[in-house]
């Protein structure tokens, strides 16, 4: 039976903290590229809150019990190029057995379409959880063509984690992939007339890697 994903805004005290230091336009690269990382791994605990779980029996030092450990769908972190590469450590935090898959895409600048230019996924990825990180959710593009890539490889359980939506992005994501689940630390207010997120971070991208 078809079940229609979430969207969360993931508004932890801790989070909107962390969140407003990098929003800040004086915020250095370092210090960006840290707490980006943070933020990432304090999202990733609320992300992985309806994994599956199988039981197991275990020998404590006391007792044999039958307790709980996730079951062996293995999770890959697929960072969308360049900026979701600024999340995955923060990922791998939590999650450090986990597989990572890059997808590399780009955003034209006039006419706001992504383009894909660089795709490595591990196999089997019907079997997986596969958690997508990108800081940004704009006019949603990028996003739902990582969707289709993924999907076109066989993924079927997947999650879309960023920083920071915008409405239309996230309109536009759940109404093209309605089955996946969605998560955010803000959600913003518009885009402007250059696609960007405002109030957002700028182009996170570059704040991340110190470019232009
Ligand atoms: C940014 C961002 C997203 C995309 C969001 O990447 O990291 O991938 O834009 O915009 P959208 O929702 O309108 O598609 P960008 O294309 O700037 O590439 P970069 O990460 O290499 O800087
Ligand atoms: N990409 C970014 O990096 N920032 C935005 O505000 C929109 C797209």
């Amino acid at each position: 039976m078809f079940e229609m994903g979430k969207f969360e805004v993931l508004d932890h005290p801790l989070i909107q903290h962390k969140l407003t230091i990098i929003r800040n336009k004086n915020c250095g690269t370092r210090e960006f590229r840290e707490v980006v990382n943070e933020i990432a791994e304090l999202m990733v605990y609320e992300v992985c809150r309806d994994m599956p779980l199988e039981d197991v029996k275990v020998e404590t030092p006391v007792a044999t019990a039958v307790e709980k450990r996730l079951t062996g769908k293995k999770v890959v972190v697929v960072p969308i190029l360049r900026a979701g590469l600024g999340m995955v450590d923060g990922v791998l935090e939590l999650l450090p057995a986990a597989k990572v898959g890059h997808i590399g895409m780009y955003r034209d600048e006039e006419t706001l379409q992504p383009h894909e230019y660089f795709v490595k996924m591990p196999d089997h990825l019907d079997k997986r959880e596969m958690i997508i990180v990108d800081p940004m959710l704009a006019t949603g593009g990028s996003a739902i063509a990582a969707v289709d890539a993924l999907k076109k490889r066989g993924a079927k359980s997947i999650r879309f984690v960023c920083l920071v939506a915008a409405p239309e992005g996230v309109k536009a994501l759940r109404d093209a992939h309605p089955d996946i689940d969605v998560y955010a630390a803000a959600l913003d207010d518009h885009l402007n007339e250059n696609g960007y997120i405002v109030p957002g971070l700028g182009d996170a991208g570059d704040r991340l890697f110190g470019t232009k």
